[in-house]
């Protein structure tokens, strides 16, 4: 039976929830899945396909990043399906980076306030930002694909620095934007590709 990995890092919580939705669904393919923190995963070795999926939290989650620094070598061989949890995502109609596609939870995008010109903010924002660190630390491996879902933010969980930084730089409102149907349907597709 093939065996599947769901590993994730999270910041306040709300990403473990995503990993087992993630997992739950992979299981219905008569599929083997382990669903770890990455701290507790010490190899790959036994795993025919692995999903990371973590949050953006200053850039992506860098437990996450060194995950895949990590064992970027195994994943010249272990096909990586990478999942990203965000809270602003600008509409660029980027739709892969370096041939690597991206699924993005339509709910999540916004369009720039002025059409062709971005605001910092905006470019933070954009995809492609969000996924080039991901693309380099598993650099010369490549993910099947990176999906991006909206987060759950809640300012009452968090530290005052952390409260300050998602206000001013990513200037999200405090909610859950989690999008359990685009989730699931993702989820849904990755046993063909891993
Ligand atoms: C300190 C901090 C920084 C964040 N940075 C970003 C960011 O750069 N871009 C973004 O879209 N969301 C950002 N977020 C929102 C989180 O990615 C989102 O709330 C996520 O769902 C949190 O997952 P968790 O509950 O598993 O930690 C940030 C949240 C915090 C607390």
């Amino acid at each position: 039976m093939k065996k599947i990995l769901v590993a994730y890092a999270t910041h306040a919580g709300s990403t473990v929830e995503v990993a087992q939705t993630v997992a739950e669904e992979i299981a219905k393919n008569n599929v083997q899945v382990d669903v770890l923190p990455i701290d507790q995963v010490k190899t790959l070795e036994m795993y025919d396909g692995v999903v990371l999926g973590a949050p953006m939290i200053m850039g992506w989650h860098r437990g996450a990043l060194g995950f895949l620094k990590k064992h970027r070598n195994a994943f010249r061989k272990i096909p990586l399906a990478v999942f990203v949890m965000a809270m602003s995502l600008t509409q660029t109609g980027e739709t892969s980076m370096n041939g690597v596609p991206f699924c993005i939870d339509e709910k999540l995008p916004k369009p720039p306030v002025i059409e062709g010109k971005l605001n910092w903010r905006e470019r933070y924002a954009q995809v492609s930002n969000y996924a080039r660190p991901i693309l380099a630390a598993v650099a010369p491996a490549k993910p099947m694909n990176i999906a991006f879902f909206g987060g759950c933010l809640q300012y009452g969980r968090l530290k005052w620095w952390a409260v300050l930084f998602a206000m001013v730089i990513v200037q999200a409102q405090a909610g859950d934007k989690r999008n359990w149907t685009a989730i699931r349907a993702w989820a849904t597709s990755l046993p063909a590709v891993l």
